[in-house]
Order: structure tokens, then C-alpha cells, then sequence
């Protein structure tokens, strides 16, 4: 690690979670240089929904160098890009009745948030957007202006205006409605909220805690807009392509958002990010929203295979059954450690422990590292594991992973009453 610590800045943060250098991966398998194996339930926050090297990719990418294809092209016409636009038209969009026009974006997720935010903002006339709590959308300044987690939001960064928080679905627990509590904001002209020109929301908080929001509240929020002449923006970066068993986490809620964001995955591992985009919000002017590298060749080529895994319900169905398979383990976890008083939380592939003491999830994490378990904290407070295998993973792999999680729940538990009970006796012998 000593080249790291040397050349890279301190905002490193991965490299400190997971002390390993890593080489190769294949699947839901990651080997550092050792050779030492680690199951991946992290998934590159959800970037490897299809695995690590998934061969289709591999062999397309191969074959795409070896015939000198293009690799930065602007956004000028490629071919790759051509085949992607169509392959993603008839998997995605025409079977689901969608009609959406497609803005590609600089390659990262923020760059997709950004661009949605500025849209829904010229094509209103309104400044104001109204985001929730616990919220990410990356954080370059205007996505970090509708992310929640004061971590992020120092003073300094100063662009954090025109947005107005409120509460997600269940913040103010399972009695309140917080999308009345929304509409009462709206319609009241003294509240101190002015009409936003978007409400942009993640059906599923990923980063902030594994909050999965109802159909009812989702089709509550779309009702709004729909009522108060606002555009609703999905934020599918991290919990779309598949990750709740359906392409777009929304699917099962009906909604019809008006723009929608999507990246990670989508590149089947290399950096793609695109705005979809109801037509009549098709209002840019030509080139009035650039970059350089908008829309990425080989990552069209990855996508274009990947897409493949959607012509037929297989993966769908596979995600339906893992899905049991994990939450009837965390299930068993949470109930054989009854004093932790932990949450199951989750849907599709993306599941959460909440565990309420400090700490505690960051200690398992590090111990299920050396177990051979990469495993992500989730949460304000870090206080819920985060499951996010890539989609693919065997349920053999899945279940050795659930094992870890379990087997370091318990040594870090260990641990942690041995430590009390050596402060009792400590005092006990002091008096
Ligand atoms: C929902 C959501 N939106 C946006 C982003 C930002 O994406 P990126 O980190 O690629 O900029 C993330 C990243 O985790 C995300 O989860």
C-alpha cells in the first residue's frame, strides 16, 4: 500500500475499506495480487451488475480493438453507438411502451444528475427542485445540492441553493405520509417552498440506507407532479439495470417519470451515462450541453451485448429467486443475533442489514474483508451492510457470502463482550 499512501491524495476512501491491491476478477470474484479470493457483494456499487469480465463483454471488446473500431468518437455518429441505440430501443424502451429521447452525458452518474437538473430547469422557467432526505446524486455541484448527507455539503462548496428537502418515504415513520406532508407544502403559498420545476428522487436510497420507497408513495409523488405542473426525475443510477429485478427500479410502482437517469451498469463496467428524456422536454439547442467524452465506444460495445440478458425474463426470474434466497438468510442472521435489534431492509438484488449500534457495521465489514468478503456500509451513520452482488452471482457464492456475514456478526459480537466484560473487571478491581 506504500505507493498509495506515497502519490494518491487522501480523498482515497475504497483502498482504506478494502487494504488490498487488487489484479484480477472474474464473476463475483475478486484476487489481489497474492492470489488471495474475495466474493464481491459491492459490485462496484453497482457498476457490475452482469460480473466482473463477463465473457460476452470480453470477447466483444476483443474483437472491437482488434478491428481498429472507434473508441472516442465526441458525439459524433459510430457505428457501436448506432447498435447500442437500436439493440437499447428494442430491448428496453419498445417492450415497456416507453418513449424516451436519449441524451448521453459525460461518463460519470453526476454528469447525468447535472444535465437532468439543468434540463428540468430551462424547460420550466424555475430554479427550485425539491429532493429528500438521505439522498445522493453524486457530488459535483449541482448533484451535491440535492444529496442529503452533510458529509458531503461543507459550507465552502457554496452551490447548494434552490433546492428544498423533504421527507422520504418512511422518514417520519410508517404513520405519517410524507407525500401529503409534500402536497401541503404545495399547496400552500406561505410554506417557505416555492414551486420546484422537479421533484427528483431514487426509488430505492442506495447510499442512504437501503430506504426502499412503496409503489403507493411513488405513485403519490407522480400524482403531484402531475397536479402541480412539476416534472418528476428518477435517479436509476445505482438501483436501475436490474438491480430490483426489473430493468428501471420503478416498474413495479407504474409511474411514468419524465426523465430518467442512468449509468453505472449500464456500461457493463466502463464509464457510460445518459439522460432518457420525455420527447416535448426535448427543448436543447444543438450543442448547448457538451463534453468531451459523451457517450464512450467501448462501453456502447459492452452495453450492447449486455442488453441481451433483457430479450427474455431469465435474469429477471434468477433476480426474483436470489432475492429470496438473501432476504430469507438475513432474515435467520437477524433473528439468531436478537440483542443487535437489526433491520432487514431491501428489494430485487440490493439488500440491507440496519444494525443500530456505532460502529458495529464498519466492524463487521472490516472483518468480513478478512474472511474474504467485500461488503459496503450503507446509511448516514454507517449503521446498515449493504448487499449488492452483482446479478449474476451463483447462489453458491451468495450463500458463502451470507456465511461470512454471519460468522463476522458473530466474532465482531465476540469481540465487543469481551472488550465490556474486561472494562467491568477493570473497574471491578480498581474499587
Ligand atoms: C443514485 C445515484 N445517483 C448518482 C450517483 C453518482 O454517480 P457517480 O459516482 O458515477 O458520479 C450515484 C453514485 O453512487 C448514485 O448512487
Amino acid at each position: 500500500m506504500k505507493t498509495f499512501k506515497e502519490h494518491e491524495s487522501q480523498v482515497r476512501s475504497y483502498v482504506r475499506s478494502f487494504p488490498a491491491i487488487f489484479d484480477k476478477a472474474k464473476g463475483s470474484i475478486l484476487c489481489d495480487e497474492q492470489d488471495n479470493e474475495y466474493i464481491d457483494f459491492f459490485a462496484g456499487a453497482g457498476t457490475l451488475n452482469y460480473g466482473h469480465n463477463n465473457p460476452l463483454v470480453s470477447k466483444a471488446l476483443i474483437e472491437y480493438i482488434k478491428n481498429d473500431g472507434i473508441v472516442h468518437g465526441l458525439d459524433k455518429a459510430t457505428k457501436a453507438k448506432k447498435l447500442f441505440l437500436e439493440k437499447f430501443y428494442e430491448t428496453i424502451l419498445q417492450p415497456r411502451h416507453m418513449e424516451y429521447k436519449i441524451q448521453f452525458t459525460g461518463p460519470t452518474g453526476t454528469n447525468a444528475v447535472e444535465s437532468a437538473l439543468k434540463l428540468v430547469r430551462m424547460v420550466k422557467g424555475r430554479s427550485n427542485v425539491i429532493a429528500f432526505t438521505n439522498a445522493f446524486h453524486g457530488l459535483t455541484m449541482g448533484s451535491m445540492a440535492v444529496t442529503a448527507n452533510s458529509f458531503y455539503r461543507d459550507e465552502a462548496f457554496i452551490n447548494r441553493s434552490n433546492v428544498s428537502f423533504v421527507p422520504f418515504d418512511g422518514y417520519l415513520g410508517e404513520e405519517v405520509n410524507t407525500a401529503e406532508y409534500l402536497r401541503t407544502f404545495l399547496e400552500d403559498q406561505s410554506s417557505g417552498v416555492d414551486l420546484p420545476a422537479a421533484i427528483i428522487l431514487e426509488c430505492i436510497q442506495a447510499e442512504g440506507g437501503i430506504n426502499v420507497a412503496s409503489d403507493k408513495w411513488l405513485q403519490d409523488i407522480e400524482q403531484i407532479c402531475r397536479d402541480f405542473d412539476i416534472l418528476l426525475v428518477v435517479d436509476d443510477i445505482q438501483v436501475g439495470n436490474g438491480r430490483t429485478g426489473t430493468f428501471f427500479s420503478f416498474e413495479s410502482s407504474g409511474i411514468n417519470p419524465d426523465v430518467i437517469t442512468l449509468s453505472k451498469s449500464i456500461g457493463g463496467g466502463l464509464p457510460l451515462s445518459m439522460v432518457l428524456l420525455k420527447g416535448e422536454l426535448d427543448q436543447w439547442k444543438p450543442g448547448e450541453h457538451t463534453g468531451t467524452f459523451r457517450g464512450n465506444n467501448l462501453a456502447f460495445v459492452a452495453s450492447r451485448e449486455l442488453l441481451s440478458y433483457w430479450e427474455n425474463d431469465n435474469l429477471s426470474e434468477a433476480v426474483q429467486n436470489k432475492s429470496q434466497l438473501v432476504e430469507n438468510r438475513l432474515m435467520e442472521i437477524s433473528e439468531k443475533f436478537t440483542s443487535l435489534e437489526s433491520e432487514v431492509r431491501g428489494k430485487g438484488l440490493i439488500n440491507g442489514l440496519k444494525i443500530p449500534y456505532r460502529g458495529f457495521c464498519s466492524d463487521v465489514s472490516e472483518e468480513a474483508f478478512s474472511r474474504g468478503l467485500l461488503i459496503e456500509l450503507a446509511g448516514a451513520e454507517d449503521d446498515v451492510l449493504k448487499l449488492l452482488p452483482p446479478l449474476t452471482t451463483e447462489n453458491e457464492i451468495l450463500e458463502d457470502g451470507l456465511q461470512i456475514i454471519e460468522d463476522s456478526i458473530e466474532a465482531v459480537q465476540e469481540k465487543r463482550e469481551a472488550m465490556i466484560e474486561g472494562l467491568n473487571n477493570d473497574s471491578a478491581n480498581n474499587k
